[in-house]
């Protein structure tokens, strides 16, 4: 019995390894984002079920089939059909578990047909939190060609200080791996262009720069009224980022290193103008100023507390106007409005977090961020899902590179024009830059 028994595990075994080549087979050759089978580029997106996944609760993709509790009886367990059902996971490795690496680790951990397998980090402290965070099966190392260079890893996301993005995201695409960048794509125009040109040499591949407002619901259904041509022809936009006022050693340290307010922080409403004028725009001039009362110190560092910069998109046809500062007393609040020949669109009016406002004796209040971490929260998930089915299942993405490469181009500009105190004519550098 037990013999007989034995037996038929093995023909199930034998069957169920054919299904796994045929069905892997099928989903590379179908697959329209799937790299060039040759050597430099071998596959990389796991097929059918990825045997460590069955080990970590991390590495569990969703099977949506019956499971078992041991790793050494599932093969048997498993019929033909659940095999079929078990979707691809995107096998993301994260350079940087600083404060946003760790917010994205998490996210990652907590989403669906995506985890993180590799971390690339060096401080002691981090290395020993991603550890604890991966497991047993899980790489982290402080070595990044090592890192980038796995063969566990499908996908890196970098999240290192910005004077690494332009040599990190050359490295991955060397090694074959998607990328998906936090903002700003690199350092200064010429590394942003660079990487733009770049990544046009690796067709099969992936490569993105996180703006989380992308992916925020309220700007998204923005872009698709504006797309609708519910308000007409855009004219002019409106944004800004105003952050909670934080009289910190964390605040000076980080402004002497942050580039100015315009590349840091106001660089995501640039972003996200783009983004929601859904066009191939050319910025052709800049105009930025403010003031440091606040902190009198900024100066030092050639930047300010509160930033007004003036954007021509294509001459004079539309105007960016976008403010960025660092001396909100009621908390976060990111802000912007959208004009047309027929309408306008505001989102996010009131710096309000939820939908929920206290009534009592001093009055009505609502509740507000206290930061652009906690007031796209959910943005950020949806942005890491966006990167996934981008890549597993070729889902139109609403990321765009060369938007990233522009926005550095008018973020620097904006910080030129403030210094200077002259207005900038933008020139975006071109593919040998
Ligand atoms: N989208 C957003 O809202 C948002 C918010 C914050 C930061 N960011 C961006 O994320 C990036 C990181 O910012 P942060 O605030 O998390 O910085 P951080 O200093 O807190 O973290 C940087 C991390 O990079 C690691 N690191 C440094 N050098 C490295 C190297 N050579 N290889 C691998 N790892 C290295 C450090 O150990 C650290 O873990 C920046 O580009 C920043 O602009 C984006």
């Amino acid at each position: 019995m037990l013999r007989q028994s034995l037996s038929v595990l093995r023909i199930q075994q034998r069957k169920l390894n054919r299904i796994g080549r045929v069905w892997s087979a099928a989903a590379f050759s179908t697959s329209p984002l799937a790299p060039p089978r040759t050597p430099a580029h071998p596959p990389r997106i796991p097929q059918v079920i990825n045997p460590p996944a069955l080990l970590s609760s991390h590495f569990t993709p969703p099977i949506h089939t019956t499971t078992t509790t041991t790793v050494h009886t599932t093969a048997a367990i498993h019929t033909t059909a659940n095999i079929m059902t078990a979707p691809p996971v995107l096998r993301i490795g994260v350079a940087g578990a600083g404060r946003m690496g760790r917010i994205h680790i998490e996210n990652i951990l907590s989403l669906s047909r995506v985890t993180v397998t590799a971390v690339c980090t060096v401080l002691p402290h981090e290395i020993e939190w991603a550890k604890s965070v991966l497991g047993p099966e899980g790489v982290v190392t402080p070595d990044y060609n090592e890192f980038v260079n796995l063969p566990n890893v499908d996908a890196v996301l970098l999240v290192t200080p910005t004077g690494f993005h332009k040599d990190q995201v050359f490295g991955a695409l060397k090694a074959g791996k998607h990328v998906l960048c936090e903002k700003p794509i690199a350092g200064n125009p010429a590394d942003a262009w660079a990487v733009y040109y770049e990544s046009l040499k690796y067709p099969n591949l992936k490569v993105a720069c996180a703006f989380p407002r992308r992916y925020a619901s309220v700007f998204v259904e923005a872009a698709r009224r504006i797309k609708n041509g519910e308000i007409g022809e855009v004219t002019t936009l409106r944004s800004q980022t105003t952050d909670l006022y934080q009289n910190d050693e964390f605040l000076i340290n980080y402004i002497k290193h942050s580039g100015g307010i315009f590349v840091d922080c106001t660089i995501h409403d640039i972003d996200a103008c783009l983004y929601l004028l859904g066009k191939d725009v050319l910025p052709t001039s800049a105009y930025g100023t403010g003031s440091a009362n606040l902190f009198p110190q900024f100066k030092e560092f050639g930047d300010v507390d509160d930033a007004l910069g003036l954007v021509n998109l294509d001459g004079d046809k539309t105007v960016m106007n976008v403010y960025g500062s660092r001396n909100n007393r009621h908390g976060h609040h990111t802000m912007t409005e959208i004009m047309g020949t027929k309408g306008r669109i505001l989102i996010n009016g009131q710096p309000r977090l939820l939908q929920v406002d206290i009534s009592d004796e001093t009055g009505t209040r609502m509740i507000g961020a206290k930061s652009h971490m906690e007031l796209f929260t959910e943005a950020f998930k949806l942005e890491i899902e966006g990167f996934r089915d981008w890549i597993l299942d070729g889902t139109e993405a609403h990321f765009n590179l060369k938007d990233a490469a522009k926005a550095v181009s008018i973020a620097y500009s904006l910080m030129e024009s403030l210094r200077s105190k002259h207005s900038v004519d933008i020139a975006l550098p071109g593919p040998s830059a």
